[in-house]
């Protein structure tokens, strides 16, 4: 039986904001190091007009994930923070890996890769060998891996788990119940994170888990042990190693915008492809043009501070479109602060 706790979305709410302002306070000192450690300061985008403006849709985000939570839409578990050391002793690397950013975005050089790195490279696309956020390794070391997720709440100020689960209410009203019998694919997945809050929503769904990074991958595995019907796979969402029409979901999280425009529209067409009929196809990803006239400042700004080759022409090619084009209908969108969620359906035959 559920226990119903009074004011749970009041405690909520306050435990995700103190966590939000935890992660904005090293936000905020990270420049502090960079001008210690360099003597160079950065020219700050932050007019209080704008951040007024990104603070309300933070907390407006922050809001509608703990009524989220009451409503019983996914379980408070979502919330379990990490062991206190874990998270402290790792910032020191994500200090020191910020002065190696910096010098690497003031040096243009988005192709600096360890030997462990250029393993990986041979066999991998293109487009995907370079260092993605200027962040060492790119995507394809153990350390890159470590420090991902905690990198990902800094920039964001605690939001990006929020941000992740926007996907869920949008899932759980085309796909109501526990996932008994259901199996999902979640692209990109890189170490876990949002396959983490859909084994909570759909404690009995199968997942099965594609990145392209091998130690992402690997993470993902380590990150998630305690799940059980979870398989994960090495691979390209725009070729998935898969048949046709196997799975009821198929979803990614901030991964479009890191994809050329033609591997984005392959990327839907394989979704489409190995989805049943009446099957669904959800994502999260940054905002687009038009999507918030508050962060159009953002938009431009992002490509700018790191290294993302193909986010100005995602921000200017609507994923909705790719959607409609690719044969999906029935398009549900939601959106807080710097992220929306869209998710279609696979017409039944
Ligand atoms: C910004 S990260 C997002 C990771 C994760 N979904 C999250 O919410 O934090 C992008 C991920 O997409 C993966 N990726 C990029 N291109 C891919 C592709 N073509 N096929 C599969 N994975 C890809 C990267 O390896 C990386 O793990």
């Amino acid at each position: 039986m559920k226990i119903k706790i009074p004011y749970q979305d009041k405690i909520t709410l306050g435990y995700s904001l103190a966590r939000s302002a935890g992660f904005a306070a090293q936000q905020l000192s990270l420049p502090l190091f960079e001008f210690i450690t360099t003597g160079r300061r950065k020219p700050s985008q932050f007019e209080p007009q704008r951040m007024r403006a990104a603070y309300t849709e933070l907390f407006n985000l922050l809001k509608k994930d703990s009524e989220n939570i009451a409503k019983g839409i996914y379980p408070v578990e979502v919330l379990k923070p990490e062991k206190v050391a874990h998270h402290f002793l790792r910032y020191p690397r994500i200090i020191y890996d910020g002065y190696a950013i910096s010098k690497r975005r003031s040096d243009k050089d988005a192709r600096d890769f360890s030997e462990e790195a250029e393993n990986f490279l041979k066999d991998l696309p293109e487009y995907y060998q370079r260092n993605f956020h200027f962040q060492t390794g790119g995507y394809l070391t153990r350390e890159s891996a470590e420090l991902y997720e905690h990198q990902v709440e800094i920039l964001f100020s605690g939001s990006a788990d929020a941000m992740r689960r926007l996907i869920i209410p949008l899932a759980k009203e085309a796909l109501p119940g526990d996932g008994t019998g259901m199996h999902f694919l979640e692209v990109g997945a890189g170490t876990g994170r949002l396959t983490r809050f859909m084994k909570l929503a759909y404690p009995k769904a199968k997942i099965t888990v594609l990145d392209l990074s091998y130690p992402y991958l690997k993470k993902a595995q380590d990150n998630l042990h305690e799940f059980d019907r979870l398989d994960f796979v090495q691979g390209a969402a725009e070729e998935l190693p898969f048949q046709d029409g196997m799975f009821d979901l198929v979803y990614s999280c901030f991964m479009f915008h890191e994809l050329p425009h033609e591997i984005r529209r392959k990327v839907v067409a394989e979704g489409h492809r190995v989805l049943r009929s009446g099957g669904c196809y959800g994502l999260v990803d940054s905002l687009q043009k038009d999507d918030a006239r508050d962060f159009e400042w953002a938009l431009e700004q992002f490509p700018v501070d790191f290294h993302e080759p193909f986010y100005k022409n995602y921000t200017q090619n609507p994923m909705e479109g790719l959607l409609n084009a690719a044969g999906f209908t029935n398009l549900r969108k939601d959106q807080g602060f710097f992220a929306k969620a869209l998710l279609a359906r696979k017409p039944a035959e």
